[in-house]
């Protein structure tokens, strides 16, 4: 029988994640590849991602890096592959990439909104599509990475941002009940809460220390947190879970 903690194991897999090239990207990297899978990344900066495929490959396991814009629907086919191509498969996705911004609706203009939505939805909706078509024969697994800001709102100003990662819910459901049955690919999303990164770097001073009250937990998150999360629903662990969002966030959606 396999043991319980074997089911975690990513032996033998291929990971693509998309914006490796820093924060929790790079972390979601370094995890899969500690867990035993080869790795694929992408972003945009070609040196951010030289680095972590350094870090990937001291650990032991290959790294494929693609310079690519996940808003371009052509370069994510690029991304898919290339890691089929050079890792000989193509088992998971973490749909990580992903910018946020706060701006004003009242004088948002059109492009700054269209361009979170183009990054954030289209960009996993698009990564999806390239991925699932080299997942069809054997399965795989896909986590997106929404937000809690996709239920809640943070007191800034984020029309674009939270309307972005509550469409990765329905994206979510929906490429659920339309792969897992018919192609064996799960497709799930993680909610973050807060995690330091080059995202809530833009933060004003003081706003992670006045958000904390409305998280039980009273901190923000580690990123082996949030990579833990991502490594259940990416491998065999969460064999019989699909459409699912996970929050993991320090209890913040209780409050
Ligand atoms: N940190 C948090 O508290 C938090 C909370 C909830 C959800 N999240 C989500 O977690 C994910 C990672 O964010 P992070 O906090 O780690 O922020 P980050 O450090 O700013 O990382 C964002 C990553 O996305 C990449 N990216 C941005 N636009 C891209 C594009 N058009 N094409 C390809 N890659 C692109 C960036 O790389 P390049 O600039 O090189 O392209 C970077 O690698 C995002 O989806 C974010 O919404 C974060």
């Amino acid at each position: 029988m396999t043991e319980i903690l074997d089911k975690f194991r990513l032996d033998d897999r291929v990971a693509i994640v998309t914006g490796a090239s820093s924060g929790l990207g790079v972390a979601f990297a370094l995890g899969f590849a500690q867990a035993g899978a080869d790795i694929a990344i992408c972003a945009r900066r070609a040196d951010r991602l030289q680095d972590t495929a350094r870090q990937v490959q001291d650990l032991g396991r290959r790294c494929v890096t693609v310079s690519a814009d996940v808003s371009d629907p052509e370069a994510c086919q690029e991304v898919a592959r290339r890691a089929a191509d050079e890792l000989g498969r193509v088992d998971i996705l973490i749909n990580n990439a992903g910018i946020g911004t706060a701006v004003p609706a009242m004088r948002e203009t059109p492009e700054e909104f269209r361009q979170v939505i183009h990054v954030n939805l289209l960009g996993s909706y698009f990564m999806a599509q390239a991925c699932a078509s080299r997942m069809r024969e054997s399965g795989g697994s896909i986590v997106n990475v929404g937000s809690v800001l996709g239920s809640t709102t943070a007191r800034l100003p984020q029309a674009a941002y939270g309307a972005s990662k509550a469409a990765i819910i329905g994206l979510t459901r929906d490429l659920a009940q339309q792969w897992t049955g018919r192609y064996g690919i799960r497709v799930n999303a993680l909610a973050p809460g807060f995690f330091a990164s080059e995202m809530t770097d833009q933060y004003p001073d003081g706003y992670i220390e006045e958000m904390l009250d409305r998280v039980p937990m009273a901190r923000i998150g580690e990123a082996d947190e949030l990579v833990a999360a991502g490594l259940f629903l990416a491998s065999d662990a969460g064999s019989y879970v699909t459409g699912a969002l996970l929050p993991v966030d320090g209890g913040t959606l209780v409050t």
